[in-house]
């Protein structure tokens, strides 16, 4: 089972990126494949539909290691009421192709007090658009929520470890219905 973490925000360093972190380990502790990809350190060029845009190496590179995911994990910031520019960005270079019938499990950071809901509503949708298996499990982290370090605290951890769960379980049910369905 491979399992694609995206870390949504653009800014080094991130909340975004220290959560994703954490759920990276729970899937290691899990003995799973995983990947985590931050869209700081790979910078997308802005989506206009031409050719040289789908030749750019990091195009390429992000749909090669979504095509070869069997589940997503999204740590997506929430700017301004929704999910960060980048990330609907990179979104904007995948299609169905690459969620059909993958499950996708969703987290939002945010940094109001709220929990990143409006930003959770905002992914949901997307990922919709692109035809992923949303599941109803999801987590919403404050800035609070995170030590000054970047450590994230113990009860966000049982969430994260709740929703983690979740993702496997479903990528692992899929997986197998797809092996028997080619039996
Ligand atoms: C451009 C921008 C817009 C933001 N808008 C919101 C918002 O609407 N609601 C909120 O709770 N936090 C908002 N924040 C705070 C972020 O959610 C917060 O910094 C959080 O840590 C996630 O961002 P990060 O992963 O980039 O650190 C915003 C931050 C930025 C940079």
């Amino acid at each position: 089972m491979k399992i694609l973490i995206f870390s949504g925000s653009p800014r080094k360093n991130s909340n975004s990126q220290k959560v994703a972190e954490t759920a990276f380990h729970f899937f290691k502790s899990r003995g799973i494949d995983v990947l985590l990809y931050d869209l700081s350190a790979h910078v997308l060029p802005i989506f206009n539909g031409e050719e040289e845009t789908f030749a750019h190496p990091e195009v390429k590179h992000l749909q090669k290691i979504a095509e070869q995911a069997d589940g997503f994990f999204f740590c997506t910031p929430e700017y301004h009421n929704g999910i960060s520019g980048a990330l609907k960005n990179a979104l904007d270079f995948l299609n169905r192709s690459h969620f059909d019938q993958k499950p996708v499990s969703l987290t939002a950071i945010s940094g109001g007090g709220k929990g990143g809901i409006n930003a959770l509503n905002n992914l949901r949708l997307v990922i919709r658009g692109v035809g992923g298996l949303v599941l109803p499990g999801q987590c919403v982290v404050d800035k609070t929520d995170l030590d000054d370090t970047g450590a994230v605290h113990e009860a966000v951890k049982e969430r994260l470890a709740s929703v983690t769960e979740e993702l496997i379980h479903y990528t692992a049910l899929l997986q197998k219905k797809q092996s028997t369905a080619t039996d």
